[in-house]
């Protein structure tokens, strides 16, 4: 994990009603709010975001965002740009395995709203993750490496950004990736970044997420190049989540 402060973020998905959206942020603020050394978000469903961070305002649980339109505004019926998310939201999911496969997302799509994120004074959580015939092709390395760049293109706010590979055939599989698996893939990731900007290289965080939970998340931190979880289902039980905190804060 190096000298760069760990993250632990939630990915609520399309998961929790206001109240207990509510219920999960107010029970995760009660067990972990004193844990320091590690950077906490959740990221809850759009209709949520509000009220979670009033109730999360002034805590050290940040809130983010699970998707963000690349465009600035205009007659695009249901989407939310970046400057509304503006001061509700310090984070912004983009590019999730989710939404390229459901949604179509392309990479310039998602390279654009990366850089309408950090235009917006937001940091991205950039997601990059190959699926299960690519990584069983052998090609898991360079699909990732020309993904990632691909969906950096143009983006200059090197100072906010956050990394998350994500293996496709890991997510809600209950099957991780071996920690030496993703030690491989958050290096192949880092030097992306290197290449890119070879000055932020050392700080930007690059995050593991898929299928951790509080067995597997303390050999995933101890690899040098994972900083940090991005967490689907285990960030939905509050208990569960504030282990992989507490983990990280000792990691
Ligand atoms: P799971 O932790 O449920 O595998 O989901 C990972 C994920 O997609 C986080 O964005």
């Amino acid at each position: 994990m190096a000298n760069r402060v760990p993250v632990i973020a939630g990915n609520w998905k399309m998961n929790t009603d206001v109240e207990s959206g509510l219920k999960l942020a107010s029970d995760i603020l009660r067990l972990t709010n004193d844990v320091s050394g590690v950077e906490k978000i959740v990221c809850p469903p759009f209709i949520s975001i509000t009220r979670i961070a009033e109730e999360l305002s002034g805590s050290s649980i940040q809130v983010g965002a699970q998707n963000v339109s690349s465009s600035a505004n205009g007659a695009l019926t249901g989407e939310i740009s970046a400057t509304m998310l503006q001061g509700q939201v310090s984070h912004v999911i983009v590019g999730h395995s989710e939404r390229r496969a459901q949604n179509n997302e392309t990479s310039e799509q998602i390279s654009l709203k990366a850089i309408a994120v950090a235009e917006a004074r937001m940091t991205p959580i950039l997601c990059t993750g190959e699926d299960l015939a690519i990584r069983q092709a052998g090609k898991a390395s360079s699909f990732v490496s020309e993904q990632l760049e691909a969906n950096l293109a143009g983006f200059t706010e090197w100072d906010s950004l956050i990394v998350a590979y994500e293996p496709v055939w890991a997510i809600g599989t209950g099957e991780a990736a071996t920690s030496d698996q993703a030690q491989e893939m958050t290096a192949v990731c880092r030097e992306v970044i290197r290449k890119l900007a070879p000055h932020a290289a050392d700080s930007i965080r690059v995050l593991y997420g898929g299928s951790v939970n509080s067995g597997n998340v303390g050999e995933l931190l101890s690899q040098p190049d994972i900083d940090g979880a991005l967490v689907g289902g285990a960030s939905l039980k509050a208990d569960e989540f504030s282990k992989l905190i507490v983990a990280a804060s000792s990691g």
